[in-house]
């Protein structure tokens, strides 16, 4: 899709369609109101008649409206014009872009950017705008015979901002919004992937692949390499799988050679059948998502070599396929950690936190600024926070404040649950140093308890996205999430450093 920034007035555009918005009730905006004076009154007609009232989320296309040059008009409901705020304006501006995708539409000039949003500048509207249609327009055809006929693309999206508008706020949120989409349709596409396909060694050609293509630093970890570090916990959830395990590498150097990286940890559970404490079947096919977060660690290194982000970055990839067999790991097992810290394995199912806390205590050799996993972890997020906020914990207030807010700025919030020392008792084991499970009361937090006794030497933040990173049901797909939170903490780090 090619994202065009323009200056000028809505009524003199030429193309497919120019998208405008109107205010309950049945108010035109600034935009839609140019376009009704050159059209003579023809678009204030329609809504006195009432076909289009302003309600947010309502769209009306009208063909060959007299006067105007494009093809069509697109007229998008914005709810109350006092206070227009950012919910709304998301919902109108997805609204829009799905009537052009029911539509066909390949080019459109689109004129909500330039709405005044509550407390969100002209670089945030654009930036959104191109993401929204890239979410709207994605397609995931990559295992069907032939490609759907019916699903046209968007090929041009020109964001049309008045004459007194900065052109380059405008640029930047475009440019932001391009490389974040770009990430987020990596993380799908990888996502929706099936676990045949994308196994663990598929990943480590990708992330090479990636390499390559956006001049980052790689570095593929094999079983005897993985062995030679001591990684006994990765090793012993790798070990009930014919796929073998790899450990990637990935750097993005674009700050000073001595800059403490911003290390990113991603699960890169390919398949996660729970082991020999097995997952029941209903929807055990989604479990294909498991390794969303290792997903969103390339998804966020795309976007920000593609952004020349003046940061040092590094990911941390473990990955491998948590399976039943007769090597898996058993109830009961005892397995050393890389840190040398013993654990009970008391649920197989309980293997992401097995394969991080690995991957954290390697981290220590970086010397990191600071450190962010990010993990499909516990179904007891999806209870404790739905579809909409990622579980966030953190052994630092600052950090967790710079995620909340890259959160906030992204519109791909976390909400923080506590850390409190009165939650790791529930970690005990008889046997072991600590078990792999707390029980079910609190279960996102104990997994949290888990990590942070390997993330102890440096500031670390865990964001649990097992409700964010895909959706279930008849939309059923990859999110992308959070991409555009990780971007957003990065640049602003960038500013910072
Ligand atoms: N990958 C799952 C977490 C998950 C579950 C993500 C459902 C999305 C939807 C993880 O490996 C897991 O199985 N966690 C267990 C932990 C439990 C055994 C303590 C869980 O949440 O049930
Ligand atoms: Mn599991
Ligand atoms: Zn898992």
């Amino acid at each position: 899709m090619e994202i065009g920034i323009k200056n000028g007035s809505p009524d003199k555009q030429r193309g497919a369609c120019v998208v405008v918005g109107i205010f309950e009730s049945r108010k035109p905006s600034a935009a839609a109101a140019s376009l009704d004076q050159a059209a003579n009154g023809y678009l204030a007609d329609i809504l006195r008649r009432g076909d289009m009232d302003g309600k947010p989320g309502s769209t009306l296309l009208l063909h060959k409206v007299p006067g105007i040059k494009t093809e069509r008009v697109l007229l998008v409901g914005l709810g109350k014009e006092r206070d227009l705020r950012e919910k709304p304006w998301r919902d109108a501006t997805r609204a829009a872009m799905k009537a052009l995708s029911d539509a066909g539409i390949a080019d459109a000039v689109f004129c909500l950017a330039d709405l005044p949003v509550k407390k969100r500048d002209l670089t945030w509207r654009v930036e959104q705008s191109v993401l929204i249609a890239a979410d709207v327009f994605y397609r995931f055809e990559r295992m069907k015979s032939k490609p759907d006929e019916s699903a046209r693309p968007l090929r041009k999206l020109t964001v049309l901002v008045s004459a007194r508008a900065s052109v380059a706020e405008a640029e930047t949120g475009a440019a932001r919004g391009r490389a974040i989409a770009a990430g987020v349709g990596l993380a799908k596409d990888l996502g929706n992937l099936p676990g045949n396909v994308c196994t663990p060694s598929y990943l480590a050609d990708q992330a090479r692949a990636l390499a390559k293509e956006c001049g980052l630093g790689i570095e593929v970890l094999d079983r005897a390499d993985i062995e030679k570090l001591g990684m006994g916990s990765f090793l012993s959830v790798a070990k009930g799988s014919d796929e073998p395990p790899r450990f990637l590498i990935l750097s993005h150097k674009g700050g000073d050679r001595k800059q403490k990286p911003v290390v990113l940890v991603g699960k890169g559970i390919t398949f996660d059948s729970g082991g020999i404490s097995l997952k029941p079947a209903a929807e055990m096919d989604e479990m294909k998502y498991d390794m969303c977060g290792a997903a969103s660690v390339l998804g966020a290194l795309r976007a920000i070599a593609e952004l020349k982000l003046p940061l040092n970055v590094t990911g941390l990839i473990p990955t491998c396929e948590n399976l039943p067999s007769g090597r898996a790991n058993k109830p009961g097992d005892v397995v050393t950690s890389m840190s040398g810290q013993t654990i009970e394995i008391l649920n197989t199912d309980a293997e992401g936190r097995l394969i991080l806390c690995d991957a954290l205590t390697y981290a220590e050799k970086l010397d990191p600024a600071c450190v962010v996993d990010i993990a499909t972890l516990t179904g007891a997020c999806v209870i404790a926070l739905g579809h909409v906020a990622t579980g966030l914990l953190a052994n630092d207030d600052g950090l967790a404040r710079e995620l909340l807010d890259a959160g906030d700025a992204a519109a791909d919030r976390c909400w923080q649950l506590p850390l409190w020392d009165d939650y790791q008792e529930l970690l005990k084991s008889n046997f072991a140093d600590m078990a792999n499970i707390g029980g079910r009361a609190g279960g996102t937090i104990t997994a949290a308890c888990f990590l942070s006794k390997f993330a102890g030497k440096y500031h670390w933040a865990h964001l649990d996205i097992a409700g964010t990173a895909w959706k279930s049901g008849k939309d059923k797909g990859g999110t992308g999430r959070p991409v555009p939170l990780l971007v957003h903490f990065l640049t602003e780090r960038a500013k910072k450093s």
